[in-house]
């Protein structure tokens, strides 16, 4: 069977801080030719941006400056050819790496609680799946941005492996990291994420469990791909 066959889907693949949605959502894009949005960087971007000029200080967020400035916030994706990454731009600047950062990653649970900030991305995130063909990532693709996926994917995967993974990721950008200051950052969004009243991440009641703690990438791959095969048959 093609996997590239006509008939397109929308994948949804939400779950926890750093258990490699991205990745696992970026490959499975690539070999269905579909197009990867990570809906979290869109949150990482509008973070970079309000921490840039100061409207979120670390602690308090300017919700009276927020409509003004939401107007302004464009954000668009594009392929890099050198990394073969589809990198996010904000206004017009390539901040793929910039919103990777720890001061990011400090803020970005704060932003994305705000009822303003999701209504303004997840209009977005919908119309770039209008036309099928898409794996999104995020925390709540499969019950708000996309209810109607035909496959909808929850990973999860022990505390202290994905805080490795993103451990040995930022010491191979050169960054200067702490192991356990990676562990609280990951473990304080999961329970942030968990527990705000907008849109809280949480399983959609369709979604597969995929527990990746003791999984390859490449099974991981093979994992959701045959989903994807018994989805397209099936619909
Ligand atoms: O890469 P990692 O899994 O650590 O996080 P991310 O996907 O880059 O998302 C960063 C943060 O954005 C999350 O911790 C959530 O607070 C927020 N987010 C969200 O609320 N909804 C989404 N659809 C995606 C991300």
């Amino acid at each position: 069977m093609s996997y590239s066959a006509d008939k397109k889907i929308v994948i949804a693949i939400d779950g926890y801080s750093s258990c490699g949605k991205s990745t696992v959502a970026k490959e499975i894009a690539k070999q269905l030719n579909y197009i990867f949005i990570d809906s979290g960087a869109m949150y990482r971007a509008v973070t970079l941006l309000f921490l840039r000029i100061g409207i979120l200080n670390g602690k308090d967020l300017n919700m009276s400056a927020l409509p003004e400035i939401l107007r302004f916030i464009h954000i668009t994706f594009a392929f890099n050819p050198a990394t073969s990454h589809n990198d996010i731009w904000l206004n017009g600047e390539n901040v793929e790496q910039e919103i990777r950062q720890l001061s990011v990653a400090r803020n970005v649970s704060q932003v994305a609680a705000v009822a303003e900030v999701r209504r303004f991305l997840v209009a977005q995130q919908q119309e770039m799946g209008q036309s099928k063909g898409i794996v999104m990532d995020g925390r709540d693709i499969g019950t708000v941005v996309f209810p109607n996926a035909e496959l909808k994917i929850f990973m999860t995967a022990d505390a202290r492996i994905r805080a490795k993974r993103r451990y040995d990721e930022m010491l191979a950008r050169k960054e200067q990291v702490d192991f356990e200051e990676i562990l609280a950052n990951i473990t304080e969004r999961d329970r942030f994420d968990e527990t705000r009243e907008e849109s809280p991440l949480r399983k959609a009641s369709d979604a597969i469990v995929l527990d990746n703690s003791h999984m390859t990438r490449d099974e991981q791959f093979e994992w959701i791909l045959e989903k994807v095969k018994e989805r397209i048959i099936q619909t």
